[in-house]
């Protein structure tokens, strides 16, 4: 199994001795419990992980949710070598390279009619994040500014970030933080921004904060919102 093609020295046990489990932060973890009570894999292969003293261990959660065709199979291991030895990364701030171009293709191809526009991210938080902004920025764009409210559901759960922790209803994972990011009124641009909207104005603008979005606004009476 999973022993065969990996470095033994992942595999001994031995190879645990000396691992210095206190700088690594763990998530979603009694990191004070775990590290008294470590429970490490070591390797994986198809269903099942292998633990640490040797073990095999059934991955009834395919990872995070992450490994779905399961572990080390070949031919992507393959594809992941062959596409880190070609060309590991290419920016997509103004540049581009064909992969995620195929990539979105085939998405749009299996998504349902209509959803053909496709935006890459790193994880389910920021995926969150992503969508919560692309609705305000939908109504924002079509001018309407009053659209502003975000609906969250009890029990939600939508990642770690402040947006998506702000929609989300787990309250260990909302007490200490959303408080900080839906309590804000106003508060004074750092850069010392100048309003142009109108001849003549150039009144100190604010950071308006609203529901975790900022907009700039003047600090003249009665001027709507930038
Ligand atoms: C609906 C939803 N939002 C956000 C997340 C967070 O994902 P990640 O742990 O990749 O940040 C998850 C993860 O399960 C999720 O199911």
């Amino acid at each position: 199994m999973a022993s065969q093609s990996l470095p033994s020295a992942l595999l001994d046990p031995a190879s645990m001795d000396g691992v210095d489990l206190d700088h690594f932060w763990m998530p979603f973890t009694n990191n004070r419990f775990f590290k008294q009570n470590p429970r490490l894999f070591v390797a994986a292969r198809d269903m099942h992980y292998t633990t640490a003293d040797g073990r095999q261990v059934l991955d009834a959660t395919a990872g995070l949710w992450c490994v779905n065709a399961g572990h080390g199979r070949a031919a992507i291991t393959a594809a992941i070598a062959e596409a880190a030895a070609t060309l590991d990364f290419a920016p997509t701030f103004q540049l581009g390279h064909p992969l995620p171009f195929r990539l979105a293709s085939e998405v749009a191809r299996i998504m349902p009619e209509g959803l053909d526009r496709v935006f890459f991210t790193n994880s389910g938080s920021e995926s969150a994040d992503t969508a919560l902004k692309m609705a305000l920025a939908y109504h924002h764009a079509r001018g309407d500014h009053t659209r502003f409210r975000l609906i969250g559901r009890q029990r939600g759960y939508h990642g770690t970030n402040f947006g998506g922790l702000s929609v989300g209803g787990i309250g260990g994972n909302r007490r200490r933080f959303v408080s900080q990011v839906w309590g804000w009124t106003t508060c004074r641009t750092p850069t010392g921004r100048r309003c142009g909207f109108s001849a003549g104005c150039s009144r100190a603008m604010v950071a308006w904060p609203r529901n975790w979005k900022n907009w700039w606004r003047c600090t003249a009476p009665k001027r709507s919102p930038r």
